[in-house]
């Protein structure tokens, strides 16, 4: 049977895993996939490394452009990350007939409607699996093992590093800017942590999971970002005592005014199983109309976890190779001619309950103050408790919950709470999700 040739571009921890696992298990990969499946060149700056890895089994070369021009070559796969000389690689892939294989979602995140569409007119398969939550198989199973459902909703832990800060402060009762240094000083966190800690990573992801649920193009430059950086130790330990874990989630629902598209800190009930993901694990919960909420979990991240999503997507083009492009799966899930380009809700008008901190006066008539400046906005409050003050302290936290809330009456209420002469400094405020029905 005919080998199918791969072209690797960039062998760095992704790449040596893909090259280990590829090699380690290629007769099981080539019994699943019909046909033997080998990299036949590696493109990498450090030629010595790559020669180190590869055992002069495939040709190393330094020029990434030569391989993705390379006759011998079916399927490239792009491991490069960024936006830049990846995104010219990949399209000059595209032009040349080539399938492409990418972990990369940033890329895929701004530029993917773009690079689907040119993978379309070219009638080859751009796979992204390890882009998303790496190992965990979560665009196969909502691309496919889903599709008679209606996708009502996505809530997923898609960034590792967050969340294993956030189980250690949670655990240790320790500050974001402590554990973080810990995190870096275990290689959990890139020296460099804007990106994970911020959300944009969990929003490059979220953003690709939202297009393949709902059949829409790809709309990162919509999604709302807020990361863990500001959180405090406080709010874990509070919103534990009310049966809460706060974790950061990349979130996508569908509502009759549009598509939500959002990462924030959020408190779910501690009893949901996703609340229970500790330390640098992903877990994306699917909500579908027919299935229910279905749960996906494992590792996000590393060298090997994340080549099992690479060689998954190889063996899967592989198997179409000789289809017709229109038997092939779409990119986005939906036939390229069916999506449809709902609006992305601006924050403002999105849905949710909040968890409020406010640092208030301890003395007589500050509850009917706060819960007047909060029905003056239509807020209605879920729960509400002071944390009773320490000895000696005049001032006292208050935690309140609300119902379900616009995010501007929100807005605005903290705005009018901030004004109050018995609260003392900012709110906190922290989103809610049920993640139930
Ligand atoms: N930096 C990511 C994480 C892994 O922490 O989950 C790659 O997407």
């Amino acid at each position: 049977m005919k080998t199918m040739n791969v072209g690797l571009l960039g062998i760095g921890t992704v790449g040596a895993g893909t090259f280990t696992v590829l090699s380690r298990n290629a007769e099981e990969i080539s019994r699943r996939a019909g046909r033997p499946i080998r990299i036949v060149v590696v493109a990498e700056k450090d030629v010595v490394r790559a020669n180190e890895i590869t055992q002069g089994v495939c040709r190393v070369v330094d020029d990434a452009f030569a391989v993705v021009s390379d006759p011998e070559v079916e399927i490239v796969i792009e491991l490069i990350g960024g936006c830049g000389v990846a995104k010219e690689l990949v399209l000059k892939a595209i032009a040349n007939g080539k399938h492409v294989v990418t972990a990369n979602k940033a890329l895929l995140a701004m530029h993917g409607n773009e690079i689907f569409a040119e993978a379309q007119k070219m009638g080859v398969t751009v796979a992204f699996e390890a882009a998303v939550a790496g190992g965990v198989p979560i665009v196969k199973a909502v691309r496919e093992g889903l599709s008679a459902n209606r996708i009502e909703w996505i809530a997923g832990i898609i960034n590792g590093t967050t969340n294993f800060i956030l189980s250690e402060m949670r655990d240790k009762g320790l500050s974001f800017d402590t554990v973080l240094k810990e995190a870096q000083r275990l290689g959990y966190a890139e020296a460099d942590p804007t990106f994970d800690i911020e959300g944009v990573d969990a929003a490059h992801k979220i953003t690709l999971l939202s297009a393949i649920a709902f059949g829409i193009p790809v709309k990162f430059d919509k999604a709302y970002i807020e990361g863990i950086s500001q959180l405090n130790a406080k709010d874990i330990k509070y919103a534990e005592q009310l049966g809460y874990r706060i974790k950061l989630l990349g979130i996508t629902k569908r509502t009759a005014a549009g598509v939500e598209l959002r990462v924030h800190p959020t408190l779910i009930p501690a009893k949901r199983l996703i609340a229970n993901v500790e330390g640098a694990m992903n877990a994306i919960v699917v909500q579908g109309d027919a299935v229910g909420p279905t749960l996906y979990y494992g590792k996000g991240a590393g060298a090997e976890p994340t080549a099992s999503a690479v060689i998954a997507d190889l063996v899967d083009v592989t198997r179409l190779h000789t289809a017709e492009p229109e038997q092939s799966v779409p990119h986005l899930a939906f036939q390229p001619d069916q999506l449809i380009d709902l609006p992305i809700l601006p924050i403002d008008e999105v849905m949710t309950c909040h968890y409020m901190r406010l640092r208030v006066q301890d003395e007589p008539g500050v509850l009917a103050d706060i819960t007047r400046a909060l029905a003056n906005e239509k807020i209605s409050i879920d729960a509400l408790i002071q944390i009773e003050p320490s000895e000696g302290e005049d001032e006292a936290d208050l935690i309140l919950l609300t119902h379900l809330t616009l995010e501007k009456h929100a807005i605005a209420a903290i705005a009018k709470l901030e004004k109050l002469t018995v609260v003392v400094g900012k709110v906190t405020r922290i989103r809610m999700e049920t993640l139930g029905k």
